[in-house]
């Protein structure tokens, strides 16, 4: 049977949303749904939930599971969620926003579009294949320079250089198809004892590569700001360092307050706290017992700001 898949965060999701009966949500990143549906058990009957996906795929699979007339399911980037809740009426009326990033268990484990390394897939890599273009057609096609500016940006691998040298040699032969042509010219590259953290590495960058992740991500927080409420809250749970930062970052200069206030506050001070957009509430982690239901969250880490 399979193992029950809990996201990150699935429980506490109520306290960090502040969840009203009554309120309006979105899920921007609905995957397999699990965060969606903690949502709706927390609402009313006329409470309300959007949740997007840019995956149709998963979404026609994954949304199955959930009929309920509260819930409104939009197929696309998250970018945009700022258009389609403006025409539905509900501009700065959204009392709370997830963002749960990067993939799901579906697309790792059954989308066979070539996102796991521990797999024999086609390389395409598309969040949503009709848009863009596949992982194989990029790396059949790119310069030595463009590859290695990938993986060292979006993978911060330091075998970068070779992995991309080695990239273009191995084409000269043949097409680099499938995931395991790839994974072999990595341990080539790496050596067989290490490679398991590159692979990691240089498969994350092509996929945020591929799917232009950190715009998206940095026009969804945008995007999200201007649909909140007032004291609506913003929840991003991140996977790796590059997507945190942004988030990191987005709150910082919202809250901006780069100081640790103390008691009585400076005129400057209390000018500044007057003139901040959010309240930062703070960066946590997994717990152990999170991480054992599902090891795959160990890296996770959720940001939670609160709109003034
Ligand atoms: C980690 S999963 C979310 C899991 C979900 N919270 C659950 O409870 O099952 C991330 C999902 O976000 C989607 N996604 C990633 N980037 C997106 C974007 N720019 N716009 C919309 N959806 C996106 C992916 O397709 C994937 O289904």
């Amino acid at each position: 049977m399979l193992k029950k898949y809990y996201p990150a965060f699935l429980k506490e999701i109520k306290k960090f949303l502040n969840i009203k009966k009554d309120g309006i949500y979105i899920d921007c990143t609905f995957g397999c749904g699990e965060h969606s549906l903690e949502i709706l058990k927390n609402l009313c009957v006329s409470g309300k939930l959007f949740s997007f996906d840019i995956d149709n795929e998963s979404l026609l699979i994954n949304s199955r599971k959930i009929q309920d007339p509260r819930l409104n399911i939009i197929n696309s980037n998250f970018s945009y969620i700022e258009n389609y809740i403006k025409r539905l009426g509900f501009q700065k009326k959204i009392n709370g926003i997830i963002f749960d990033l990067g993939l799901s268990i579906w697309q790792l484990d059954q989308s066979n579009r070539g996102f796991s390394f521990l797999k024999n897939d086609l390389l395409d890599m598309r969040l949503n294949k009709n848009i863009g273009i596949s992982a194989m057609y990029w790396l059949n096609n790119a310069n030595e320079k463009d590859i290695f500016n990938v993986i060292k940006n979006y993978g911060e691998d330091y075998n970068a250089k070779n992995i991309a040298k080695k990239i273009i040699f191995f084409r000269k032969r043949t097409v680099l198809k499938y995931t395991q042509d790839l994974v072999k010219i990595i341990k080539y590259v790496v050596g067989a004892r290490k490679y398991i953290k590159s692979l990691a590495r240089v498969f994350q960058s092509i996929r945020i590569y591929i799917n232009d992740e950190l715009n998206s991500l940095i026009n969804g927080l945008k995007a999200a700001y201007n649909i909140l409420s007032s004291k609506g809250r913003l929840v991003v749970i991140s996977f790796h360092s590059l997507e945190d930062r942004i988030v990191k970052k987005f709150i910082y200069n919202k809250t901006n307050m780069n100081f640790i206030p103390n008691i009585p506050l400076t005129d400057k001070q209390i000018n500044k706290f007057y003139s901040t957009k959010m309240i930062n509430l703070g960066k946590y982690k997994p717990s152990p017992k999170e991480i054992i239901n599902n090891n795959r969250i160990r890296s996770a880490i959720l940001r939670v700001a609160e709109k003034k």
